[in-house]
C-alpha cells in the first residue's frame, strides 16, 4: 500500500510521521514543491524507525504513482487576522493543480482534502479529478468535533475519550455542532449541562482554529493530522467508521452540487454512504446557513 501526501508543511509531515509509526502502508511519498523540504523531513521521519519507507520528493508526481490515498495538505495557511475564506482564490488553483498532476499518475486512488477553505477546497478537487465523489473526502468535520469534545470535556471534568458528538456543515464559523446528538457514554448531553451552557461551548469551538492561530501564527497541525489519519485508516482497513466529513451532497439535507460537513461511512471505496439524519427546524436553519456560506464561496471562484 502507498499514500502520497501532498505538501510537506506542518499538517503533511505530521500526518506522515503518525501514519509511519502506525505500520500499516508500505510507502509513503511526502512530496512539495519547496526544494529539500520533503527530503529533510522524510529523512527524519525514517530515523523514527518503521516499517514504512517514508520518501520525500520535489515536485517529481511519477514517484506517486498508483498510491492508494493521496492527501492534499498543499497551500497557504491562515496568519493571524485571516479567516479560512481568505485563502480561497490561491489555494484553489494550487489544489486544481496538484490533482490534476496526481490523478494522472495514480487514477485509483481515493483523495483526503485538508487545505482550507476546506468544503470549497474539496469540491474544486473533485471536479478537477472527474472522479465518482466517493473517492474525494474533506477532512474537517471530525477535528472540529473533537475539539467540541476537547472543550466539553473541560467543562465537564471528564474523559474527553467519552464524549460522542456530531457535527455538520462548513469548516468555519458556521459549522453546526449538535446538541441532540451528543452524548457522555451513551448519557445524553442534557443531563450534564444545557442548551445555553452548550452554546457556549459551540462558540469556542467555532474559535478554536483561529484561537491556535492567534498562538502559534500558523494553522494547527497535531489535531488535524490525527483527524486525517482516521479517515486513511479506514479506508485502509475497510472498517466502516461514522465520522463528519465534508462530502458531495446530490440532495442529501435538500441540498446539491456542494461540499459540506455530513455523517458518513468510510471503507476501502471511500465514502460509502452518506447519513441523512432528520434535522429539527433549528438545526436545518443553521445547515442551510451554512450550505449558503460555502456556496456563495464556491460562486465566486466558478466567477
Ligand atoms: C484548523 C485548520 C486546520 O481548523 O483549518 O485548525
Amino acid at each position: 500500500m502507498k499514500v502520497t501526501i501532498i505538501g510537506a508543511g506542518n499538517v503533511g509531515a505530521s500526518c506522515a510521521s503518525l501514519l509511519a509509526q502506525k505500520n500499516i502502508v508500505r510507502k509513503i511519498i511526502l512530496l512539495d514543491i519547496r526544494k529539500k523540504l520533503s527530503e529533510g523531513k522524510s529523512l527524519d521521519i525514517s530515523q523514527m524507525l518503521t516499517n514504512t519507507k517514508v520518501i520525500g520528493i520535489t515536485n517529481d508526481y511519477s514517484q506517486s504513482k498508483n498510491s492508494e490515498i493521496i492527501i492534499i495538505t498543499c497551500g497557504i495557511t491562515r496568519k493571524p487576522g485571516m479567516n479560512r475564506d481568505d485563502l480561497v482564490s490561491t489555494n484553489a488553483e494550487i489544489i486544481r493543480v496538484v490533482t490534476k498532476k496526481s490523478i494522472s499518475f495514480s487514477p485509483e486512488a481515493k483523495f483526503i482534502i485538508v487545505s482550507n477553505p476546506l468544503d470549497v477546497m474539496a469540491y474544486v478537487s473533485y471536479m478537477t479529478a472527474n472522479i465518482d465523489s466517493s473517492r474525494v473526502i474533506g477532512m474537517a468535520g471530525i477535528l472540529d468535533s473533537t475539539r467540541y469534545r476537547f472543550f466539553l470535556s473541560k467543562k465537564l471534568n471528564i474523559s474527553p475519550i467519552d464524549i460522542q458528538s456530531l457535527l455538520l456543515g462548513g469548516h468555519g464559523d458556521t459549522m453546526v455542532p449538535l446538541y441532540r446528538y451528543t452524548s457522555v457514554s451513551g448519557i445524553p448531553i442534557k443531563e450534564f449541562l444545557s442548551e445555553e451552557e452548550n452554546n457556549v461551548i459551540i462558540e469556542k469551538t467555532k474559535k478554536g482554529g483561529e484561537e491556535i492561530v492567534n498562538l502559534l501564527g500558523t494553522s494547527a497541525w497535531m489535531a488535524p493530522s490525527v483527524s486525517v489519519i482516521k479517515i486513511v485508516e479506514a479506508i485502509l482497513k475497510d472498517s466502516k467508521r461514522i465520522f463528519p466529513c465534508s462530502a458531495f451532497l446530490r440532495g442529501e439535507y435538500g441540498l446539491r452540487d456542494i461540499y459540506l460537513g455530513v455523517p458518513v461511512i468510510v471503507g476501502k471505496s471511500g465514502i460509502e454512504k452518506i447519513i441523512e439524519l432528520k434535522l429539527n427546524q433549528k438545526e436545518n436553519n443553521l445547515l442551510n446557513k451554512s450550505a449558503h456560506h460555502v456556496k456563495s464561496m464556491i460562486s465566486k471562484l466558478k466567477n
